[in-house]
């Protein structure tokens, strides 16, 4: 059976069986699977040759755009999985929000959502606002053969944090100040965001997605309770939208050593550690019944070869005896990042011995 008479949702065997998705369910390995977030981006020449002229967001709306730069880390790098192309903003552009991704900075949205009228703005999405995204997948899953591919989406905390500030923050002022002064229309603008989200969710997966991430990437910023009460109502709403397809759900956010528990309570089936909190120590927060997913420190990509093996020994020594334990760096690969590090890095965990 290929991917390409596979019902909608269901995986090929080989895929199914795969290291990386055996990882996710915490079922025996081969190898320690790996994957890096951010592996398609500026650190490969070949993809700033593809995307030489094009800007961000348009690039994303290009099945055979997407298709070469999706695959352009798996044939160099050799990873587990490939990560479908795109940004945690597309859904919000596909429902007619006035956003770009301007270069060297982010996100910039052009009139932030701050009152309750500019809740009208979030209208829900369906599969005909992405048409490119269905159809970028097929073209993946036939090219991917056994390779997992990841789809993903934005948290409605991250999501929320690009809209209400109009852009990337560092102390997320306005999001937070309307979580806490109005905390019924920050409620409701969760609610909304998490209705878009799993429905952008459904649509990877639908078209053959074998495993979602969702990226809380500034979670980092709440405190737990805070998290707890105006936050992870809508995380978990995501997850249970998406539980009944049965494909992993992988929960990542940076700095949130405080919530991992709370991360994987929200629903997720793999909780991802950025390289502050070593993964034994991961493992005795987040409690049995996980795998987790991390996590060295992308910086260490600047140093020597033998130093980043050394490294990469320690995250697997931390993962040492764990039920599933998917390698990937902290955070995204840095756009200057030498690629030949990741190839090597790769190999290394591969063909480390799982302890
Ligand atoms: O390989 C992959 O991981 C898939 C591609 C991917 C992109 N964005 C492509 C991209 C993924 C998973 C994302 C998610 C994303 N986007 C997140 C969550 C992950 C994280 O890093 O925490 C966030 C917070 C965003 C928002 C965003 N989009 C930022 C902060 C930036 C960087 C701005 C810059 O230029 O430094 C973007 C733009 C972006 N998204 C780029 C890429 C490859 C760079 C733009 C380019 O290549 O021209």
């Amino acid at each position: 059976m290929t991917a390409n008479d596979t019902p909608k949702g269901q995986q090929p065997t080989a895929t199914y069986d795969s290291a990386f998705l055996k990882a996710c369910r915490r079922e025996p390995v081969p190898h320690t699977p790996v994957w890096f977030m951010r592996q398609a981006g500026r650190s490969l020449p070949e993809y700033r040759k593809v995307r030489e002229g094009v800007p961000m967001l348009e690039s994303c709306m290009r099945p055979e755009l997407v298709t070469e730069i999706t695959l352009q880390p798996v044939r160099r790098h050799d990873v587990d999985a490939a990560i479908y192309f795109s940004d945690i903003v597309v859904p919000l552009k596909a429902i007619g929000i006035d956003l770009d991704i301007k270069p060297g900075v982010g996100p910039v949205v052009e009139q932030p959502i701050r009152t309750r009228a500019d809740l009208a703005r979030l209208r829900d999405l369906g599969p005909e606002d992405v048409p490119y995204v269905t159809e970028a997948i097929g073209l993946l899953t036939r090219e991917l053969g056994a390779t997992p591919l990841i789809g993903f989406a934005g948290a409605p905390f991250t999501l929320a944090s690009y809209l209400v500030e109009g852009g990337p923050s560092r102390t997320y002022e306005n999001a937070k100040a309307m979580m806490y002064g109005d905390p019924e229309l920050w409620a409701d603008l969760l609610d909304r965001l998490a209705d878009i989200t799993a429905a952008f969710l459904k649509v990877q997966i639908e078209a053959g997605a074998s495993a979602v991430q969702l990226f809380d990437s500034w979670a980092g910023a709440l405190a737990p309770a805070d998290y707890l009460h105006s936050v992870m109502p809508a995380s978990a709403k995501v997850f249970d939208a998406v539980a009944g397809y049965g494909v992993p759900r992988i929960h990542f956010g940076v700095g949130t050593g405080e919530l991992l528990k709370l991360m994987g309570e929200a629903g997720a089936d793999v909780v991802g550690v950025d390289w502050r909190v070593p993964l034994d120590e991961a493992r005795r927060r987040v409690g049995a019944g996980k795998a987790l997913q991390g996590n060295l420190d992308p910086t260490v990509l600047f140093t020597d070869k033998d130093t980043i093996a050394a490294k990469a020994r320690e995250v697997l020594d931390a993962a040492a005896g764990l039920e599933g334990h998917v390698f990937n760096l902290g955070h995204g690969v840095p756009p200057n990042a030498d690629p030949d590090a990741l190839t090597r890095l790769v190999e290394y965990v591969h063909t480390a011995t799982v302890r």
